[in-house]
């Protein structure tokens, strides 16, 4: 059986989620997919043999060959069209953040309450990074004893323009928290963010420190530096008892040459995620084929806002912010 795919919002992330739905994930096939700017939708479904191309978001969503829905349109949009899909009684794959705050977050959980099953998987894709993966398997092999401290490193060559520093927390960020979650099976219980002096070719608070304890008493420190300049680069590594485990970049390649060692950076995201994204997409396919549901749940996308939400407060008042919770309802246990 395939699946047929409705994919919403045909950007940098849809049409790249379009690509790989339709050459690298078995058991799935493009349906529609719809953009605010028809064009663009029509030269992905072009490219990628999507039967339609429109732009009717609903419409694709209650579009009867669309049995799974990939929503990729900008963060304000997502809560909405995850909504729809719960509603329509279809599973959705929605890129992250599940919304730009928990109140809005929390509309979405209470659509999945009230549907009494679980349809959304959050694109929190660095849980099915190779890397990460083995960095928490390592950790729970309990060779290294317990984790004590996470430094993690999130750089982007050039943050787009309509980006500012609250939007470094909330869709930056949020990746670092939902990782540092995942990794260390733990709540962050408060978080405080540091303005470093401010980089001339950023627009916003840039570069930033945020440091949050978690509930069992480690720190996870994340440079966010948006404007880095030299390229894409994202680092991790776990501080344990007797040992420290980490990772680099993705990108494998190492030229020597004039009395010098090169390795390749990612310019974006994209490839140095390649892998993760691939079966990240793979998943969420086969979970809906007859497995039960995996990688973020709209439970984890929601407490990744709760955890925003008040690094946007301490942002704002340079204090450390206590993070409270709700209480995590049975559905997602
Ligand atoms: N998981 C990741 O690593 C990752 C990386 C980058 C972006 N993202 C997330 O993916 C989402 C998309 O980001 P992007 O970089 O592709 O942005 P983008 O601006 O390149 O693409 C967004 C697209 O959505 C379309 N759009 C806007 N409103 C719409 C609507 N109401 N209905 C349908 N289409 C609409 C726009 O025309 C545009 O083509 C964002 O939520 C972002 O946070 C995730």
């Amino acid at each position: 059986m395939s699946i047929g795919v409705g994919i919403i919002g045909a950007g940098v992330m849809g049409a790249d989620h379009a690509r790989i739905i339709a050459r690298q994930v078995a058991g799935a096939h493009l349906v529609a997919i719809s953009d605010a700017d028809e064009d663009r939708a029509r030269a992905i479904a072009a490219e990628t043999g999507a039967k339609r191309a429109v732009n009717d978001p609903l419409g694709v969503i209650a579009d009867p060959e669309v049995g799974a829905v990939l929503i990729a349109s900008p963060d304000s949009t997502h809560a909405d069209f995850t909504i729809a899909c719960i509603r329509a009684g279809k599973p959705v794959l929605c890129e992250k953040p599940l919304a730009p705050t928990a109140a809005e977050g929390m509309r979405v959980i209470d659509a999945e309450l009230s549907a009494g099953l679980r349809l959304v998987q959050l694109g929190f894709m660095r849980r099915f990074d190779p890397g990460y993966t083995e960095m928490k398997g390592l950790l729970e092999s309990g060779r290294y004893g317990e984790a004590l401290a996470f430094h993690c490193v999130h750089r982007n060559a050039t943050a787009p323009a309509y980006f500012d520093s609250v939007a470094a927390i909330v869709n930056s960020c949020v990746h670092e928290v939902d990782i540092a979650r995942h990794v260390l099976s733990a709540e962050l219980s408060s978080v405080r963010v540091f303005r470093a002096k401010k980089s001339k070719l950023a627009h916003f608070d840039d570069p930033m420190l945020v440091v949050f304890e978690t509930d069992k008493g480690q720190l996870v420190d994340v440079e966010l530096f948006l404007n880095a300049q030299y390229g894409y680069d994202v680092k991790g590594e776990l501080i344990c008892e007797t040992g420290t485990i980490s990772f680099g970049p993705a990108l494998n390649t190492e030229v020597r040459s004039s009395g010098v060692t090169a390795t390749g950076l990612a310019a974006d995201w994209r490839p140095r995620f390649s892998a993760a994204y691939r079966i990240q997409n793979q998943a969420w396919i086969e979970s809906i084929t007859g497995g039960s549901p995996v990688g973020s749940s709209a439970w984890d996308g929601y407490v990744a806002t709760t955890v925003t939400d008040a690094g946007v407060r301490s942002l704002k008042t340079g204090e450390t912010v206590a993070i409270a919770y709700e209480k995590r309802p049975l559905l997602y246990t």
